[in-house]
């Protein structure tokens, strides 16, 4: 790995999902002018990059998910010119603007699948995944959607159907079509041109099926959804996508400190990190971290094996939300006691990776819950009430106690948390015990030791529930962290000579905080401390 100071390798990255963080016209939907508004704040919280959920326009089947034009912004974000201004005001303080890429499929609404829909002998109708029924007008074959029932839609008009991993209103692209590969690598171009840093590439291994359409094996076991029931072998991560990410990469290089990071659908750890490499992604998404129980040997294990399946060659990250999970806060039943949050917190921001932030994070915000009435997902409006979708996590930013949190002075898109008035920023930045404070003062640390931003990771404890211990180097700094991941107190014996002084350089669950005496650490319950043996 380089020496120089890599933006997405050293630094944080923190999504914003546009509808949700600030509105500036009243309409109850975020926009780009909103997120230019709180760039100082993100700063000021010490980020270095921004991940922007999908900002194109979007008939909003599945929020921003469902591209129309990639080559503009939605109006209801505001304008290419708004777009400038971002790029503008977040270069000028060091933060880098990701774009969120969905090229797996367009929306209905795409003047491709407009045209591809027309006829059989249409220039665009390859352009999307066609093919005729099977025998007695059935199905091509027995491939499922995401979102319940078969993938294919049968177009009576032309006598065929058309493939959805997602809704029928979501049609996948035939990535197989030159015309297609060039058209995709072009938007790319688009938005390189343009000075963004980087991409975000929605489930990009979706994006090749099997040349044969063969019929997806049957899984044994009981399987609640019908999507379960078969293995997605011939509908997912087909070979040819290697070829493609190294085309991908080639092209990023052509410009200077880009990056490309993509999200892995329906695969393990493993195949989503032969992804990652030189002639591929920067870095991937994994799940196994985020799915991870709260114990220490659930979350030492996921880092463990994210961790050594990166080996030396390649920069893992992590996550612990995102706009498609139940938060963290919520999913780890923190209660209204943050003290989960802060040790959530510093194992995120002390592992070998770089760590992703997703909006109100930072200040705790809960999911909220909602009535079949107030649902605005529709996969949550389809699974009702067996999952109720992913609103819950994309409730409106919580800047202040202002009427809808700061965040409009219209009538939000989706519900804000009723627990505003005491969690919001305002309300955190004034408390030097908030979590936000919390966070300011690790992403500080941080940014000050090479050790913890770019340097080595080996476990020290995993074993047991409670304790999870590793350490991080870089040159001659060593530093140990260590987390309890319980609510008792809890002892840990201090490697090397007892009689060795340690300084306890973070340490912030307060008020009660960790200890070092004779040899040992104490910690109270959820303590936490970042540690270095005294050298004279
Ligand atoms: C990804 C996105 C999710 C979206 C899906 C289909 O998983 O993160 O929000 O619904 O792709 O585009």
């Amino acid at each position: 790995m380089s020496e120089k100071k890599l933006w997405w390798r050293d630094g944080i990255i923190y999504q914003v999902y546009p509808r949700s963080f600030q509105d500036t016209t009243g309409d109850g939907i975020g926009d780009l002018r909103g997120i230019i508004q709180h760039l100082d704040y993100l700063k000021d919280l010490g980020i270095d990059g921004i991940w922007l959920s999908p900002i194109n326009p979007s008939p909003d089947v599945d929020f921003g998910y469902d591209v129309s034009d990639y080559n503009a912004i939605d109006p209801k974000f505001g304008t290419l010119s708004d777009f400038y201004e971002l790029l503008e005001q977040a270069h000028k303080r060091d933060i880098r603007i990701i774009m969120d890429l969905v090229l797996n499929h367009t929306s209905d609404q795409h003047q491709w699948f407009q045209e591809s829909r027309k006829s059989k002998d249409n220039p665009y109708h390859d352009w999307y995944i066609w093919r005729d029924p099977a025998p007695g007008g059935k199905a091509p074959n027995n491939w499922t959607s995401m979102v319940g029932g078969s993938a294919w839609k049968y177009d009576a008009s032309l006598g065929q159907y058309y493939y959805h991993m997602f809704f029928e209103q979501q049609p996948d692209v035939n990535w197989r079509n030159p015309q297609v590969y060039a058209a995709m690598l072009d938007v790319f171009r688009f938005w390189l041109e343009k000075g963004v840093d980087g991409f975000r590439l929605d489930i990009f291994n979706e994006y090749f099926k099997d040349e044969q359409f063969r019929d997806n094996p049957t899984r044994r076991g009981l399987h609640l959804r019908a999507f379960d029931r078969t293995s997605h072998v011939y509908d997912n991560s087909q070979p040819e996508m290697l070829s493609l990410l190294n085309d991908i990469r080639k092209l990023m290089d052509c410009y200077e400190d880009r990056y490309v990071v993509g999200e892995t659908f329906l695969v393990n750890s493993q195949k989503a990190r032969a992804y990652i490499g030189k002639d591929r992604l920067h870095a991937g998404f994994d799940y196994a971290y985020a799915n991870s129980g709260f114990s220490a040997r659930a979350f030492g294990k996921a880092i463990q094996d994210w961790d050594s399946l990166h080996g030396r060659e390649a920069w893992p990250n992590y996550f612990l939300n995102n706009h498609d999970t139940s938060r963290s806060s919520t999913r780890y039943n923190a209660g209204q006691s943050d003290a989960r949050l802060k040790l959530l917190a510093t194992m995120h921001l002390t592992v070998r990776g770089t760590p992703y932030l997703y909006y109100g994070e930072e200040i705790g915000m809960r999911d909220i819950n909602l009535t079949y009435k107030e649902i605005q997902d529709p996969v949550g409006k389809t699974f009702w009430p067996l999952y109720k979708g992913r609103d819950g996590c994309r409730s409106p930013m919580q800047w202040d106690a202002q009427p809808n949190a700061g965040f409009s002075t219209g009538s939000p898109w989706l519900r804000v948390n009723t627990d505003y008035p005491i969690r919001n920023v305002v309300n955190q930045q004034a408390s030097s015990a908030s979590l936000l404070a919390f966070y300011k003062a690790l992403i500080q640390l941080r940014r000050e030791h090479p050790a913890l931003h770019k340097g080595t990771l080996e476990m020290h404890a995993s074993g047991s529930d409670r304790l999870l211990a590793y350490w991080r180097a870089w040159n001659n700094e060593k530093l140990l962290v260590v987390l309890n991941f319980s609510n008792l107190l809890t002892t840990m014996p201090l490697p090397g000579d007892p009689s060795q002084k340690w300084t306890i350089i973070f340490n912030g669950n307060e008020p009660i905080t960790s200890q070092v005496a004779e040899g040992k650490l104490h910690l109270p319950g959820y303590g936490l401390a970042i540690l270095r043996v005294n050298t004279e």
